[in-house]
């Protein structure tokens, strides 16, 4: 038996924020500066009130929905995040399960950074092919709006809020398609390349780490933007490798959203058809594990995804961590 995705749903922050925003804030960008470095051109950032397990919610039930599926059915929440929305406990999953009424499954997080959906989806692939569960909600939620210091010009312009949802689903006798091949990696030797450097167990929370704000991202952004290119680019080449396919063989490639340079850059290097990069970082920021499902999430809801297409989704992110799963749509 194979692994599915058979709904997918999304939810973003609820305020709408341009560029000039964060020059409204007093900071020394401009939108010519953000466009041209990373794409980006609006994002979504939450409300005050507003946690990762509101959006994971709203993008579980917008699932559910597009799933068709009785909730009673789910067997197990994974939630993909780095903004769970207490430090450490209960997890962020434990809180979904509750507002979705769901009865006693497992629900647990899962800390991957930005390649969190991908990590979250190949662990629910293995528990379906297992078979110890039938149907895993698998998803990847982030408020980095939270953990963002937004008099740092060089991160604040990039992230932001937002939840993707899948149904991870076991296929039945005769049905063809599903996750193909997962691949999982981490260099931890690259940890320092993005991180928050104070305000865990190595370093507790006191007000001199708030006064100095190292309880927030910090980023070696021309570090990030290298080891993503030189990852990921060899991690895909091999995927396709591996099962004999050619970059044509490909209806879509879905990349974490992180920048648009470094999107252009993977399609470049590896022939890829400029329709078939997704795209969507330009209106929605790096919204970290949610970006991938997210993206999947608007290719089904433009019913762009079509019964036999071939999609590679590839996460990359803080750890250093990156991650591929092949799909074959069904
Ligand atoms: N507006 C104007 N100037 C800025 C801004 C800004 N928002 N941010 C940085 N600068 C300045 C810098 O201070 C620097 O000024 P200086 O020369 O006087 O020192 C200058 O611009 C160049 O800075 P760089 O960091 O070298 O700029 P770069 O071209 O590398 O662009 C960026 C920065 C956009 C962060 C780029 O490195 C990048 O995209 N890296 C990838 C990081 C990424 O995508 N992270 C996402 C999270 S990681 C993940 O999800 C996997």
């Amino acid at each position: 038996m194979k692994a599915r995705i058979s709904g997918l749903g999304h939810a973003l922050g609820e305020q709408e924020t341009h560029n000039h925003y964060f020059v409204d804030l007093g900071l020394e960008t401009s939108d010519e500066w953000i466009t041209e470095r990373t794409g980006i051109k609006s994002r979504y950032i939450a409300s005050e009130e507003t946690s990762t397990s509101d959006l994971a919610t709203k993008a579980a039930q917008h699932c559910i929905q597009n799933a068709s599926i009785d909730k009673s059915n789910i067997d197990l929440i994974i939630v993909a995040t780095s903004t769970p929305d207490y430090l450490s406990f209960p997890s962020t999953a434990c809180l979904v399960q509750e507002k979705l009424k769901l009865g006693p499954i497992g629900a647990f997080d899962l800390s991957a950074a930005c390649s969190g959906f991908s990590f979250a989806l190949s662990t629910a692939r293995s528990f379906i092919e297992s078979n110890m569960y039938k149907n895993i909600l698998v998803i990847g939620a982030d408020c980095l709006s939270k953990i963002t210091n937004f008099e740092d010009r060089g991160t604040c312009i990039l992230f932001a809020d937002g939840a993707g949802a899948a149904l991870v689903t076991q296929t039945v006798e005769g049905e063809t398609g599903g996750i193909i091949d997962s691949s999982l990696h981490s260099d931890g030797s690259k940890a320092e390349l993005l991180m928050i450097p104070k305000g865990g167990s190595k370093y507790p929370l006191n007000t001199s780490i708030t006064d100095e704000k190292s309880h927030y991202i910090t980023m070696d952004g021309k570090g990030v933007f290298k080891s993503a290119i030189s990852i990921v680019i060899p991690a895909i080449k091999s995927m396709l490798n591996k099962h004999n396919l050619n970059i044509n063989d490909l209806s879509y490639l879905v990349c974490h959203q992180a920048n648009k340079r470094i999107l252009d850059k993977i399609a470049n290097s590896i022939g890829l058809d400029k329709d078939k990069l997704v795209v969507n970082v330009t209106k929605y920021g790096n919204t970290s594990a949610a970006t991938i499902p997210i993206a999947l999430s608007e290719l089904n809801e433009e019913k762009k995804l079509q019964k036999g297409d071939l999609i590679l989704l590839a996460g990359f992110g803080a750890g250093f961590t990156w991650g591929l799963n092949l799909i074959e749509w069904s």
